[in-house]
């Protein structure tokens, strides 16, 4: 039997992850909200973990049974640990070993019990609970770094229980070693990208660039970096079952990262542009650690005076928020000037552009149409990828 995955993401980047997992070959690819679900192998998971550029976490269904109430919240989840089920060879036994720590997260919509913690409790009864009764002793609750993270997902009174298998969110990369004011988390920095639907040709340049972050993920498509590349560790590496299951080891992990992804742009050269010296250092930094010293040009300046290469390429933009609306207009009409004029000509065909503009209504003073305006959430931030052919 196939596993039950399920790839989670911010709100908006739906869209991108299921191409995403479409390219790699899934199936059964499904859109949610702020998650795709797809079903696969334990292979599936580990690819998925390495090769997403847009998820957050790769999550794998274990069961799912009515939480109605905190009685038969608790009484499914100890039913799981008693139960002989498994899970493309990994067993509930092995999987709730009491000598595994573990914790619980949960979240609840649409339902009659409200209190997302309620619902972890009540979770968190039952297992132990079974676990007592199987093995004579219970796991330890582990907030930090457990052997297994577990969630509970409770919509419409019913509650779904997944195993995490990435820990750390896929956001970090292992590249931001600076941070910066309001730097754009990566994933939504990969999709701004992927909106384009730029070829990897021709420079990229971003000229508001803060830590770099939007330069560093329109490099790594360009160049086919697996975005796990510089990533340290993943939860599923301590599941039980990891070194045991069949593509699900050591071997099977150095032959998904030796793949050879496309490498549409091998020649990408980058150029970040920020007023401030305290963002330029940080995107020196960060992109130094990702690789990308040697292909990078950065200036202290301001995004209007930049000349930009000979096009065309792709240009990324993150405006930070103006305090005030007024100030806001300005800003976003004095960047449709700078994209009109600076990257509307390129001989050999239109610059392609992405601004990610925080709010829902800002950007609406750019005074170019754009292709494509996206809904996404920046974290808790409603904002808009903008996409623009500019030619
Ligand atoms: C929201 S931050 C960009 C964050 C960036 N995407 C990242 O991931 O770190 C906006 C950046 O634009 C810079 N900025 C604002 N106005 C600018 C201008 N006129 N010229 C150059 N940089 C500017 C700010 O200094 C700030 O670093």
């Amino acid at each position: 039997m196939p596993l039950r995955l399920v790839a989670t993401c911010a709100l908006g980047l739906e869209e991108f992850l299921e191409a995403e997992l479409r390219e790699l070959g899934a199936d059964k690819v499904r859109r949610r909200r702020a998650a795709v679900s797809f079903a696969g192998s334990w292979r599936d998971v580990l690819r998925a973990n390495w090769r997403l550029r847009t998820a957050n976490r790769v999550l794998v269904e274990l069961a799912d049974w009515d939480g109605a109430t905190a009685e038969t919240l608790a009484e499914g989840a100890s039913r799981l640990v008693a139960s002989g089920r498994s899970w493309d060879g990994l067993t509930a036994a092995e999987l709730f070993d009491p000598r595994r720590t573990f914790a619980v997260r949960a979240t609840a919509a649409a339902s009659r019990i409200k209190d997302r913690r309620w619902v972890a409790l009540k979770v968190k009864d039952g297992l132990v609970d079974a676990q007592r009764q199987r093995y004579g002793r219970r796991a330890t609750v582990e907030r930090k770094d457990p052997d297994l993270q577990l969630r509970v997902r409770l919509f419409k009174d019913r509650a779904t229980l997944l195993l995490d298998t990435s820990g750390e969110s896929l956001d970090h990369r292992g590249y931001r070693l600076a941070s910066g004011a309001a730097p754009v988390r990566e994933q939504l920095a990969a999709a701004c990208v992927l909106a384009t639907g730029w070829d990897g040709t021709g420079p990229v340049v971003d000229p508001m660039c803060g830590t770099g972050t939007l330069l560093a993920e329109a490099a790594y498509l360009a160049l086919g970096w697996a975005p796990g590349r510089l990533r340290e560790s993943w939860a599923f590496t301590g599941l039980p079952g990891f070194g045991r299951l069949p593509g699900f080891d050591v071997a099977a992990w150095e032959t998904i990262r030796a793949e050879v992804l496309p490498v549409p742009g091998p020649e990408v050269r980058l150029f970040g542009v920020d007023r401030e010296p305290t963002a330029i250092s940080a995107a020196t930094i960060n992109l130094e650690r990702a690789g990308l010293a040697d292909r990078t040009t950065l200036e202290l300046g301001d995004a209007h005076d930049f000349e930009p290469p000979p096009g065309p390429g792709l240009v990324l933009v993150n405006p930070a928020y103006g305090e005030r609306l007024e100030e806001d207009a300005d800003q976003w009409s004095r960047l449709g000037d700078l994209l009109k004029q600076r990257y509307g000509k390129g001989p050999g065909g239109p610059w392609r552009a992405a601004v990610l503009a925080g709010g829902a209504d800002r950007g609406k003073h750019v005074g170019l149409k754009p292709r494509r305006r996206i809904p996404v959430w920046n974290g808790p931030l409603e904002a808009r990828i903008l996409v623009f052919d500019l030619y």
